[in-house]
């Protein structure tokens, strides 16, 4: 399927099998390499780092399901930090893009620019470096998984595709002057690169078989309207910054909008997103749905709620940058928990792929 990327890995696969078996000192049980699971906890160095480059060059199941979740965790972080970039004031600290200033691609005086801003603008940059190098394991530890799965190895691609597409739209947000339309879109942006993480962590604990629903028809179909419905609140949400007060820069342009109007429809959308939690979890409970699709709900409507109170109290102390910060940690996170209850509701059989074999324990169990 990516015949060059598997030349590219296969070639460095020897070198890199090396290094993982020589910090790993000693055999798994039976003789055969050792797979993460063999290195118990410990504080030493090197027993840490084996089993860190284990995780992704001799992956189960479980440690590919924890550089999806790790996915998640960065991805989500990025959109808050880059919220604090723009409620900062921070937005042209870097006034160029890709390098931070016309001649120099790291932080150097600028007549224009405080060092704080670029200070923090150009964190946010390196953070990119961070969210990528869990992108790239995720990939290997898509890649490495016995039996492979391109179901997996698909959605694992997105994270550096992805990732690499966020950092251009970055250059296109300090070239725009930090137009809202460009700002907003790298948000939403992130959001879907979130779902592609969620769906990578969910589909890694299940099989390859056909969809299994745990839950009526209608009631998947009032979970994908719900997702559709958090995703237009999303949309609403980042108009309603575009509008507002923090901007990022004060020379950046914001929408020709009314700002009570804007605020008051996004408020409205989350009464809509709330209501139809309200109808799922009601459905969920009356259908005798299974727990963790209960649980999944009601996680969501609690985290909703809060949101809705950060909104609310946001809005009536006009917008101060500690509560926007909150506002958009908690936008990931309701977007999150809603991934979560669609993911819930469906399954997929394990029989047409047995899961959790790394390439060693696929070896050692012939
Ligand atoms: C589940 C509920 C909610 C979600 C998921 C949500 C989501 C969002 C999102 C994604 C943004 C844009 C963040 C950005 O561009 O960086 C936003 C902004 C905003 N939201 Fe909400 N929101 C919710 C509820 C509310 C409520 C009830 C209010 C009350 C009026 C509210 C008021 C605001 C305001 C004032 C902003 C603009 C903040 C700024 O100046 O940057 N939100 N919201």
């Amino acid at each position: 399927m990516f015949p060059m990327a598997d030349q590219l890995v296969g070639g460095v696969f020897p070198m890199a099998d090396q290094l993982v078996n020589g910090v790993f000192p000693m055999a798994g049980p039976s003789g055969r390499a050792p797979t993460i699971d063999d290195v118990k906890p410990s504080t030493d160095a090197p027993k840490l780092l084996a089993r860190f480059l284990a995780s992704f060059w001799t992956p189960t199941t479980r440690s590919m399901r924890g550089w999806a979740m790790a996915s998640v965790v960065v991805n989500a972080g990025i959109t808050v930090t880059g919220a604090g970039v723009r409620v900062t004031a921070s937005g042209l600290g870097c006034p160029t893009w890709p390098r931070c200033t016309p001649d120099s691609f790291i932080p150097v005086a600028h007549p224009e620019v405080s060092p704080l801003n670029m200070a923090v603008e150009f964190g946010n940059r390196l953070l990119t470096f961070l969210v990528l190098a869990v992108g790239v394991a995720c990939v290997l530890a898509a890649l490495r998984l016995a039996p492979r799965r391109t179901s997996l190895v698909r959605l694992a691609w997105l994270q550096p595709v992805g990732i690499v597409a966020q950092a251009l739209w970055g250059g296109l947000v300090v070239n725009t002057m930090l137009n809202p339309f460009t700002v907003g879109t790298h948000y939403l942006i992130s959001s879907g690169l979130i779902a592609a993480c969620w769906l990578l962590y969910a589909r890694a604990g299940e099989g390859d078989g056909p969809v299994l629903r745990v839950a009526h028809g209608d009631i998947r179909r009032l979970g994908h309207g719900l997702l559709a419905a958090v995703f237009a609140l999303l949309v609403i949400g980042v108009v309603v910054s575009g509008t507002g007060p923090h901007s990022g820069d004060a020379m950046a342009s914001r929408f020709d909008l009314d700002i009570e109007a804007v605020a008051r429809l996004h408020a409205d959308m989350a009464y809509v997103v709330v209501g139809l939690t309200f109808a799922l979890l009601f459905a969920l409970h009356v259908t005798n749905a299974p727990r963790p699709a209960r649980r999944a709900a009601m996680g969501l409507f609690g985290v909703e709620l809060l949101q809705g109170v950060i909104g609310y109290t946001q809005y009536f102390l006009a917008v101060p940058a500690a509560l926007v910060l909150l506002h958009v940690l908690g936008s990931t996170v309701v977007w999150i928990a809603a991934l979560r209850v669609v993911t819930s509701l469906r399954t997929r059989d394990r029989t047409d792929s047995p899961v959790s074999h790394s390439p060693t324990e696929a070896a050692a169990a012939v």
